[in-house]
């Protein structure tokens, strides 16, 4: 039977008075891969960074059995971007480089030792031949070409800062994939990576020799992964065995069951509120404890409750018959050509699904057409009604000490008036509204980012990595008068 390797006992984690994790027991098996899902904000990262040991502040028991090796690719990776693909990757391999160093120097001495020294030399040669071959130190050089080969990284020599999001978290997979840790544990692995990689990315998951806890929002990568579910919920985790599919059937079932006694506290809190109306008399003699039961009843009503919200957002202004017209757009950074020769036209209404590997040039015709980078030739032409709004790829704009209020409000002191209800995603907390941005789980920041979408004549962008056979693709049914193939539009958006 797998034996255990990481233990959580009462694992309780808390920001301030806000309680994110709370009293959480669990131990991870050997060899199990565990996808952790939840709402924005439930507390998967704050769970991954203190498994990590890149939080320390906690109480309970959060600990690896003694030598377990550990890597984690957070959610926004951060790569030095002076150094070069290569600095990054030796680094990575140094340990396991340095193994081999050390048996290859012992090998070359041992001729001239002898009597302990020689017992000594011996015995340590034996722990770094397992040490070897249980990280796989001879066959180094391959993997890291191999690696470096199947996750398509820029060249060896390419420095990180000009890379695209795709490729620099191709290059922070890598760093951590060729280092193989015991534990490998991965904060949404897929963002910005294009079909081809992800699909890499899950074979090469799927046959992972170590334990893998990731977080994900993407249920076909979960499918075809993972081996075990830890669902955050409302500061509690619960773990499912099985894969996606399992787990939706499995919650459903507890869903059910949970259904079952809510109904019955919802008896019981009708015959107690009919109890504190018809006998005043007898609630002040005879049982505080039963009001004080009742109260209590409210309150989980109330925290179910807050789940449950809507943001409103005005309409925008409308647009005119222009809106957006490209032509003969070029661009090309020093001897790679990105874009060329490439018109379109979006009428009002449209919305353009904008596909391609990583690299390849979607963010730069994003920036071209919001005039934060200059094409070489051809020109974009923007309707007189049309505002831009962008949504960037690492939400760079939203101002870290701000709080998310501040944000959507941009310094007013109210929404503006509502006409339009808007739904955004069911969970977003109401209590984050108050909360710096630096402190939301980013995901809940998307949300925010969306929100910004209420500004009258508002036009929002934004591009995708996925491929047109892949069925995490979003199609648009609209019509669009694109004149390049790239452009896939008129196709009816998949149920997910
Ligand atoms: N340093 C911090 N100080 C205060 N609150 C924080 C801090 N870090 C995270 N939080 C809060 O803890 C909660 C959980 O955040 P976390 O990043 O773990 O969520 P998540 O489940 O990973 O969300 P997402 O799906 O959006 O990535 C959020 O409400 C967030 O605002
Ligand atoms: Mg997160």
């Amino acid at each position: 039977m797998s034996r255990p390797i990481f233990h959580l006992t009462k694992l309780k984690k808390a920001f301030g008075t806000k309680v994110i994790l709370d009293e959480i027991s669990l131990s991870f098996i050997e060899g199990a891969r565990i996808g952790v899902i939840g709402h924005n904000g439930s507390g998967k990262t704050t769970l991954l960074r203190l498994i990590a040991g890149e939080d320390k502040d906690y109480d309970g028991i959060c600990q690896p059995i003694d030598g377990l090796t550990i890597g984690y690719v957070p959610q926004e990776p951060h790569l030095n971007p002076e150094m070069t693909v290569k600095e990054h990757l030796d680094e990575a391999v140094s340990s396991i480089r340095a193994l081999v160093e050390e048996y290859e120097k012992i090998t070359h001495d041992l001729g001239d030792l002898e009597g302990e020294a020689l017992d000594k030399a011996m015995a340590r040669m034996e722990v770094l031949q397992i040490e070897i071959e249980h990280r796989d130190a001879w066959e180094l050089e391959r993997h890291l070409e191999q690696a470096h080969h199947a996750l398509g990284l820029p060249p060896m020599d390419a420095k990180i800062a000009p890379l695209s999001g795709g490729e620099m978290r191709r290059v922070a997979l890598c760093k951590t994939l060729i280092a193989h840790p015991d534990l490998l544990l991965l904060d949404e692995p897929t963002n910005h990576l294009d079909a081809n990689t992800v699909q890499w990315l899950e074979t090469h998951l799927a046959n992972y020799e170590g334990t893998i806890i990731l977080i994900t929002h993407d249920r076909y990568f979960l499918d075809n992964v993972v081996t075990w579910m830890l669902e955050i919920e409302r500061t509690k985790a619960y773990p499912f065995e099985g894969n996606y599919s399992a787990y939706l059937e499995k919650k459903m079932a507890r869903l059910n069951s949970e259904k079952k006694v809510e109904a019955a506290r919802q008896r019981k809190m009708k015959e107690e509120l009919e109890w504190i109306r018809t006998s005043p008399k007898a609630r002040a003699t005879k049982s505080k404890a039963r009001l004080r039961r009742y109260d209590d009843m409210l309150q989980e009503q109330k925290d179910m409750a807050d789940d449950k919200i809507e943001i409103q957002i005005p309409p925008g202004r409308k647009l005119g018959n222009k809106v957006l017209e490209v032509h003969g757009l070029s661009k090309a950074y020093g001897e790679k050509k990105l874009i060329e020769d490439m018109s379109f036209e979006l009428p009002p209404g449209g919305i353009l699904g904008v596909i391609g590997e990583n690299g390849t040039g979607k963010t730069t015709l994003m920036r071209i057409i919001l005039e934060q980078e200059k094409a070489d030739s051809g020109e974009v032409i923007l309707g007189k009604t049309v505002d831009l709004c962008y949504m960037d790829q690492s939400r760079v704009h939203l101002e870290d000490e701000n709080t998310v209020f501040e944000e959507i409000a941009e310094g007013g002191t109210r929404f503006p008036s509502a006409r339009a209800s808007w739904q955004p995603a069911p969970t977003f907390p109401v209590s984050t509204s108050g909360e710096r941005i630096s402190r939301s789980g980013s995901g809940s920041c998307q949300v925010d980012n969306a929100t910004e979408c209420r500004s009258p004549r508002c036009y929002a962008m934004a591009a995708t990595s996925s491929s047109s056979t892949n069925p995490r693709t979003t199609w648009t049914s609209r019509p669009c008068r694109c004149s390049r193939r790239h452009c896939s539009t008129s196709r009816d958006a998949p149920s997910s």
